[in-house]
């Protein structure tokens, strides 16, 4: 197949590449293509003919989206409908990457697939709209939802847990939010099985499991060898940031397991993170 990424640069675009070896891919980011500038997306996906794109480009500072509150939109809600109108243009699927911060986070249930958006801050608004605009202009479209993704290479969670423990030797985590852990690797292969289906609809692609941000700290701990750090439980409103994240955003992955398309538990995919950090190092 002949696949365009977004966003290719970014942890999610880097892990794609890699798993998508066996095809033939075109990755594209900033500074060469803003997907904002919608004669400049329509161009680059147009000489490229892809059969799918695979859309991961996102302002995906949650913090920045809350100060920005219109840029978010620009690019994650107009920068989606550039993406999937030049997917219309172009005959190709697309596969939309979403998150989990399309829901509220007050359902101490969790989140199935087909559950209403109800976005709590201006990057999950955003990212909300980016999905109407999918559906609107696409029938041969997935959306993907994954959450607190981590990469090798990646401003991520862990590194600066590790980053953290190492210098001061202790960390305030909170513990009132609460969602799953999930590996970039992981979701780029599940993807790369998901395009073989074309069962177009929506998908939640997360490890499985559950844990709160403290609980994820310490596990992180653990597993690096650092027992020794101090870990204070705190919550959310001691830790003062400009943009409120949904406490309880857990996603169930029902839609990609009924076909077959699971991730393995969050532990088990952070210790194979930290083994190929090691082994990078
Ligand atoms: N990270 C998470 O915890 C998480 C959780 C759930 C869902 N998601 C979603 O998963 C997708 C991938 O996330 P990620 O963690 O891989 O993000 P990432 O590492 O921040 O990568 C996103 C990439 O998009 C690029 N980009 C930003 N604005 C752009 C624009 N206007 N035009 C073209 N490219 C642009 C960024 O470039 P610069 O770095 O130069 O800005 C970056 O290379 C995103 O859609 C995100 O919303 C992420």
């Amino acid at each position: 197949m002949r696949i365009f990424i977004t966003g290719g640069k970014g942890q999610l675009g880097t892990a794609l590449a890699a798993a998508l070896i066996d095809h033939e891919v075109t990755l594209t980011d900033l500074p060469e293509v803003d997907i904002a500038d919608k004669l400049a997306i329509f161009a680059t996906i147009g000489a490229a003919q892809p059969d799918v794109v695979i859309h991961c480009a996102a302002y995906t500072n949650v913090d920045g989206c809350a100060r920005e509150p219109e840029l978010a939109y620009r690019v994650n809600g107009l920068g989606t409908q550039n993406v999937a109108l030049a997917c219309l243009e172009h005959g190709a699927e697309l596969v939309h990457i979403s998150t989990n911060e399309v829901f509220a986070g007050d359902n101490p249930a969790g989140y199935a697939e087909w559950m209403p958006l109800e976005p709590r801050n201006e990057y999950g608004r955003s990212k909300a709209a980016a999905e109407h605009h999918v559906r609107h202009i696409l029938q041969r479209a997935y959306i993907v939802r994954p959450a607190w993704l981590y990469a090798a290479g990646g401003r991520n969670f862990i590194h600066a847990i590790l980053n953290r423990a190492r210098s001061s030797g202790q960390l305030r985590v909170v513990t009132d939010e609460v969602g799953n852990p999930t590996y970039a690797k992981d979701v780029a292969e599940a993807i790369a099985q998901l395009i073989q289906t074309h069962q177009y609809g929506t998908y939640h692609f997360v490890n499985s499991g559950s844990c709160s941000r403290w609980e994820f700290a310490n596990e992180i701990l653990r597993q690096a060898g650092l027992t020794h750090v101090v870990n204070t439980p705190i919550l959310g409103s001691e830790f003062k940031r400009a943009s409120t994240p949904p406490p309880y955003a857990v996603l169930h992955n029902i839609a990609a397991a009924a076909i077959g398309i699971r991730l393995r538990p969050w532990q088990e995919a952070l210790a194979d993170y930290l083994q190929s950090v090691i082994s990078d190092q």
